[in-house]
């Protein structure tokens, strides 16, 4: 980041928060859940599916996570009374993961088993490296009670990677089903790659090797170089635009489950990169964030990732760049 990206970091605790708002506007889907399904009924015209966050994390009494347990059941009743192509991201944190992990593994087994009997699907966000190994442990714990409806994200970035593919390949064989991304916490250099390039050939990496393990891989990046290799990775392994049950293009399996794939982006994030790819009939999944807790969330991962300072500038600079 340069010194402008700096500047912009420095000035947003004192930036007014209606000029966040305004920014945060594109990659929030806004304060409710009516908000998200609004986003949702739009989005699906251009033939994408999602995954829905309530906004929030690391709570600090285990009384908070009883918010995220009842608002993740409305998620799941709504997109059930929609009929939405939907599933749901949860963060572990916001449900006790740091506080008591049995009442956390307590909590998300509620939400699992509710999306579990309507055939949707969980993806358990992943945090940042204290919970890495807790969250990787929540999803082999929830097969074994048979709730196989659940996966999570691994950090292309961290050195472990390699070895959590290859773990959770084996101890789950074909229900694997992991999202994977470059991971938005700066981690130390003790624990991973910390250059552009290094991430994006680490990342690349792991596509390939959860590709010739089985997986089901969730390709969730926005960067080129990331996903044109993948493209030519699927392409060699003779893996290509996905069909449903009626022969359409870009169809839809609600579990995903099996060797298989699709992309994810954020919501607000490259569009026109994610309507090239659902047009070329790869299934592309847009990640939906809505809450109260926008502006936390904002400036959180500001803190985490000054890169996005860079973004935000844009968007003041050139307003008509801050789409969806
Ligand atoms: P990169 O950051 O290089 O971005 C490529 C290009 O995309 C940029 O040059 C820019 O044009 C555009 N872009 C990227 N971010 C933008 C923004 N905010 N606004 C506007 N344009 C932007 N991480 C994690 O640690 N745990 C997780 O659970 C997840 N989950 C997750 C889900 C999904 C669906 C996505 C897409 C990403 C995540 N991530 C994540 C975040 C991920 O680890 C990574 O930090 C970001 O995707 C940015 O990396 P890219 O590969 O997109 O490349």
């Amino acid at each position: 980041m340069g010194v402008f990206g700096r500047v912009i970091m420095l000035m947003m605790p004192i930036t007014p928060k209606f000029i966040i708002r305004w920014v945060a506007n594109r990659y929030v889907a806004g304060p409710d859940l009516e908000s998200a399904l609004v986003v949702m009924r739009q989005i699906s015209a251009q033939g994408a599916c999602f995954t829905v966050d309530v906004l929030g994390e690391e709570i600090t009494s285990l009384a908070e996570a009883d918010f995220f347990v009842e608002e993740y059941a409305r998620v799941l009743d709504a997109i059930v009374a929609e009929g939405l192509d939907a599933n749901i991201s949860l963060k572990p944190t916001a449900f006790g993961l740091l506080i008591d992990q049995s009442a956390a593994v307590a909590n998300i087994e509620r939400i699992t088993r509710k999306a579990a009997e309507n055939d949707i699907f969980v993806r358990l966000d992943m945090e940042d490296h204290r919970v890495t190994q807790p969250t990787i442990d929540l999803v082999t714990t929830m097969h074994e009670r048979e709730l196989t409806n659940i996966g999570t994200v691994l950090q292309a970035r961290l050195f472990r990677t390699g070895e959590d593919i290859a773990n959770l390949s084996e101890k789950l064989a074909n229900a694997s089903d992991v999202r994977i991304c470059k991971g938005i916490y700066l981690e130390s250099e003790d624990i991973a790659h910390t250059g552009y390039h290094q991430i994006v050939e680490a990342t690349n990496r792991a596509i390939d090797q959860l590709l010739d393990a089985g997986s089901y891989t969730a390709i969730a990046s926005h960067d080129m170089p990331v996903i044109n290799h993948s493209l030519a990775a699927l392409s060699e392994r003779g893996l290509g635009p996905v069909t449903n049950e009626s022969g359409e293009v870009g169809g839809s399996l609600r579990n995903g489950k099996g060797p298989g794939y699709e992309f994810q982006m954020l919501l607000g994030v490259r569009g026109n990169i994610r309507r090239r790819l659902a047009s070329q009939g790869h299934r592309t999944r847009v990640y939906i964030p809505y809450g109260s807790r926008w502006y936390e969330y904002s400036m959180r991962r500001l803190r985490e990732n000054p890169d996005v300072a860079w973004h935000i500038a844009k968007s003041i600079i050139m307003p008509w760049t801050n789409r969806r």
